[in-house]
């Protein structure tokens, strides 16, 4: 049984990727992006394809030359590219989706899909924001996510194509850097931490929006597709977070290692609007209780391991 993953150059894919290869072996796991890159080991080491998963061809004949039964599908826009370019936002984003659900559904694969915090809107409750309400996100990255869900939960449902996602909060990773985000500030911070000891922050200083350490990301990504299908009364998505704070609370826990770190703020008001109509904190009851979400990093050892990494690395 192997399985494929979209968008492996990418923020979650390129480490994620390399997870699934040490589970489930090297060649076990196929992986593919719209670009390639030399310096990358998924490019050299076992299967690889330059993919556009909007090519249903393409995708469906590497799905039976590999017998893949799984796909990772995490191509897609964050969420500032996709308020700067609507129209490939929603081609990529639910196109790409749509071809993924048609080639699983003929080849019988399950399909993991990442949903995000971004799926909801203002009119839904800031704090504590619960897995199931209002989902009137205001720009065109949610609507991409929101009606993600909706079409994977229509492609269970209707085909029993075996769909299963999470709502991902801000991603921090120390490895590949996110593109276009309204989170990259809070792996912006880490790495001008390090080389200069002051970060320009493009959102206001009290802005609260949920975040996740990569490594819990990543398990959360396996965990869910390994969970007994049995006890998933939710499917697409499932809330989770790790961590809410503001980039005043992060600077704060980043002078417990570096006390002369100064923080100033420029803002981009699109970035600033998209936060703004995000939750602050969201609810995991439902991912804790039917698949057992259990994040081991809080703001303090997710700080304190980034500026380990990085120091170390000399970024
Ligand atoms: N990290 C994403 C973004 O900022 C939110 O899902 O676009």
């Amino acid at each position: 049984m192997n399985v494929l993953v979209t968008g492996s150059l990418g923020q979650v894919g390129s480490e994620l990727a390399l997870e699934l290869k040490r589970r489930y072996g090297n060649n076990n796991v196929v992986a593919s992006d719209i670009r390639s890159d030399e310096t990358s080991p998924l490019v050299h080491d076992g299967p690889f394809y330059t993919l556009d998963c909007r090519d249903g061809t393409a995708l469906a004949d590497i799905v039976r030359k590999h017998n893949v039964k799984t796909i990772y599908h995490l191509a897609a826009l964050l969420s500032a590219v996709a308020e700067a370019r609507p129209q490939d936002a929603w081609d990529i984003n639910i196109n790409g989706l749509h071809t993924v659900l048609e080639v699983a559904r003929e080849n019988g694969c399950s399909v993991f899909t990442p949903s995000s915090i971004a799926a909801f809107g203002p009119t839904a409750p800031k704090d504590y924001t619960p897995q199931n309400t209002i989902q009137q996100p205001t720009s065109m990255y949610g609507v991409t996510k929101v009606s993600g869900e909706l079409l994977c939960n229509y492609y269970h449902k209707k085909y029993g194509v075996d769909t299963r996602g999470v709502r991902y909060p801000g991603i921090i990773s120390n490895v590949t850097l996110p593109g276009g985000g309204t989170t990259d500030y809070a792996v912006e911070i880490y790495y001008e931490a390090v080389r200069k000891k002051h970060y320009t922050c493009f959102l206001k200083a009290d802005t609260y929006l949920d975040m996740v350490y990569m490594p819990d990301a990543i398990k959360a990504a396996v965990d869910i597709m390994e969970a007994d299908p049995a006890r998933l009364r939710h499917r697409n998505a499932f809330n989770i977070t790790a961590m809410s704070f503001s980039p005043e609370d992060q600077a704060a826990y980043i002078r417990k290692h570096i006390p002369e770190f100064e923080i100033s703020y420029n803002v981009d008001p699109v970035r600033q609007a998209l936060a703004n109509s995000w939750p602050n904190s969201l609810e995991d009851y439902a991912a804790r209780v039917e698949w057992g979400w259990d994040p081991q990093f809080d703001l303090d050892a997710m700080t304190a391991d980034m500026l380990n990494v990085l120091s170390a690395r000399g970024v």
